[in-house]
């Protein structure tokens, strides 16, 4: 399924094959990182729930999951590092080892809302897992722990990322077509 290209899609980035085997190292890293601590992944929605899933099936210690949710302006449309919190974790964080995973971190202003957020509620210790980084764009300097690609300046699609709400579910990560992306 996926497998041929949609007319949206200007070239593909990384195969499903290339992505499956780069979360098993990250994962890898990620088991060795917290052997012995119990970790929380959190996720946010909803651009990171393939990412996060796939690569918790890869990690070897015990994981907690909790996902947030966010509105944000912080796009290529409109101002950007304009965020809120829409749907709030289930769970505290206190004295836990939390790992906020993404699925790209562009300026790194959604990223900045979100640790100073989560760092106000006590948390053990707090780290960045991404699937993509678009370190090009950075506007603000956020530590980023565990990365699976680096990517050039060009706007993606799949493997969990959208436009307009679509495409999420591409087994692949591809970069849209310049006139299918404004
Ligand atoms: P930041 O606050 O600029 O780092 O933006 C991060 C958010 O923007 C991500 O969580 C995505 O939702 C969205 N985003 C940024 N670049 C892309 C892209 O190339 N494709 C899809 N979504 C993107």
């Amino acid at each position: 399924m996926n497998r041929d290209p949609l007319p949206a899609i200007e070239r593909i980035l990384f195969t499903e094959e290339q992505i499956a085997l780069r979360i098993q190292e990250v994962a890898a890293e990620i088991t060795e990182r917290y052997r012995g601590k119990p970790l929380k992944l959190i996720g946010v929605l909803k651009g990171s729930v393939f990412f996060l899933t796939a690569l918790a099936r890869h990690i070897q210690i015990p994981v907690k999951i909790d996902f947030l949710a966010i509105s944000s302006f912080s796009n290529r449309s409109s101002a950007p590092g304009v965020v809120r919190i829409a749907k709030d974790l289930d769970e505290g964080i206190e004295n836990e080892d939390v790992l906020l995973v993404e699925d790209i971190v562009d300026t790194g202003l959604t990223l900045r809302y979100l640790l100073q957020t989560l760092s106000s509620r006590g948390p053990n210790s707090l780290g960045v897992c991404t699937f993509l980084d678009r370190n090009s764009r950075r506007l603000v300097q956020i530590p980023v722990e565990f990365r699976c690609f680096e990517i050039p300046d060009h706007f993606v699609i799949g493997f969990g990322l959208d436009h307009n709400q679509l495409y999420r579910n591409l087994t692949y990560v591809a970069v849209m077509k310049p006139e299918k992306n404004t």
